[in-house]
């Protein structure tokens, strides 16, 4: 398979798969235990990784007003982010310059200006104290004017606000690099609502998700009910490590995996596939399931556009089916479908124990006309295609889809086996070199001056 450099990467309606990129050459580092379980890595962690990196905050559609607010936390730290009265998104950190006090709580708001719960400071949006009580009282000086909220680099892409805490980082586009920045372009995000967003306080380390992110080793064992659906078999999917320290994973979709037994295609696919006008009598059999994708894809090319799904116009051909999979460095996973995006994301935890993290699922579709609700990735019934409250849970509390579930179940015992003195370092496969990448890229952080 020709492999090409990531700066000639470019996507063409004809593609059945994504462009193979020349992947990074792996340096065989040993992953040692102390990343999932030791509280001094995870502080040295904090300040190389997390005060380095580009973070997805919220939604932009949240901000898309002066006054709009989000607030999102990250380990230890929280950060607001507000467009301003002359429409630029500005992000601080959420700590009060009269005594360090919070400002905001988690989540979105409006407001006209800042207030500080405690003694009634006041700030603009730009961040600029407006307002203390008895500020002829400050021998240095009133503050109005002069004290402000402590600013932080934001940026506004892909219908995501996104946040980084060096003074000094690359661009965002630098950061994620040409085929992650042209893949995220083609998805139409920004036109996508959010309907489910979720947290749940999980009982491992946040590296334990994003490795099971970074591999589909485990589909086959731990998830066999997506086999009807997702190509299971590595040997048929694309792993991508890219230059920049992310991964992508493509992954053939709406057809039953070559892994599949029998010669029925199952009903939620058939259903699929009528919603398309093909007849899945029609594909009965082994022979005929490898040819489902291709079909959807050609009908849905044909008439998605009348039907309302106006995402599609420019979409690659495998667009039309498969899923990919992103892993942004550090945390932001990002599962791409024809018709929406899932976050899968874990942030370290707020008391800073390196064996606990928040995990985030966040769902985001196209709205199509006609079309009033989506089915879940979070299980139970549909979700209404509109704006979604927040949901914050207990690990075990609430089901969060049979998939993450699953994930969720095995993280909590991968960690229990990586406390243990038997732990002897990682014996991977090749098609774990995701895994391996993200690990080395995590070194090289950590290692930096
Ligand atoms: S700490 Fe914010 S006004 Fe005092
Ligand atoms: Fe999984």
């Amino acid at each position: 398979m020709t492999e090409i450099p990531s700066s000639s990467y470019k996507l063409t309606p004809e593609l059945d798969k994504p462009l193979k990129i020349s992947e990074v050459a792996l340096r065989n580092n040993d992953t040692c235990a102390e990343r999932y379980t030791s509280e001094a890595y995870a502080q040295k962690e904090w300040r190389k990784v997390w005060m380095k990196t580009w973070n997805v905050a919220g939604m932009s559609y949240h901000v898309a007003e002066p006054g709009e607010t989000i607030t999102m936390n990250l380990g230890k730290e929280s950060i607001i982010c507000v467009r301003g009265d002359d429409n630029v998104i500005r992000a601080f950190y959420n700590s009060c310059p009269h005594r360090g006090t919070r400002i905001t709580e988690e989540g979105e708001s409006f407001v006209n200006q800042f207030s500080c719960p405690y003694h009634g400071w006041q700030f603009d949006l730009k961040g600029v104290n407006i307002l203390a009580p008895n500020d002829e009282d400050f021998p240095q000086g009133s503050p109005c004017g002069k004290a402000r909220l402590k600013e932080i680099q934001c940026r506004d892409l892909f219908g995501f606000i996104w946040i980084n805490m060096d003074p000094d980082t690359n661009s965002l586009e630098d950061f994620l690099g040409n085929v992650i920045t042209t893949d995220l372009a083609s998805y139409n995000i920004p036109d996508t609502i959010r309907v489910l967003n979720m947290t749940a306080d999980s009982p491992c380390n946040w590296k334990i998700i994003t490795d099971n992110f970074n591999e589909a080793y485990h589909v086959q064992v731990l998830h066999p009910g997506l086999i009807p659906y997702i190509e299971a078999n590595y040997k048929a999917c694309q792993f991508d490590t890219l230059p920049e320290g992310h991964n992508r994973g493509w992954f053939p979709s709406h057809n039953p995996s070559i892994l599949q037994e029998g010669e029925e295609v199952a009903e939620h696919l058939a259903e699929i596939m009528r919603q398309w006008s093909l007849d899945p009598d029609a594909f009965h059999g082994k022979e005929n399931h490898s040819k489902i994708r291709h079909a959807l894809q050609q009908s849905k090319r044909e008439l998605g556009e009348e039907k309302g799904y106006k995402h599609y116009k420019n979409y690659a051909s495998y667009q039309f089916t498969d899923y990919v999979i992103y892993n942004i460095f550090p945390n932001t996973v990002m599962s791409i479908g024809p018709d929406g995006v899932q976050l899968l994301r874990p942030r370290p935890h707020p008391s800073g124990d390196p064996q606990r993290c928040l995990f985030d699922h966040w769902w985001m579709v196209h709205p199509v006309k006609g079309v009033k609700t989506t089915p879940s990735p979070a299980g139970g019934p549909d979700l209404p295609v509109q704006d979604c409250e927040y949901e914050h849970v207990m690990y075990g509390e609430k089901s969060l889809g049979t998939t993450a579930d699953e994930d969720l179940s095995i993280a909590k015992m991968q960690q229990e086996g990586l406390n243990s003195s038997g732990f002897q370092g990682f014996y991977l496969p090749h098609q774990e070199r995701r895994v391996q990448h993200f690990h080395e890229v995590l070194n090289d952080y950590m290692n930096a001056e």
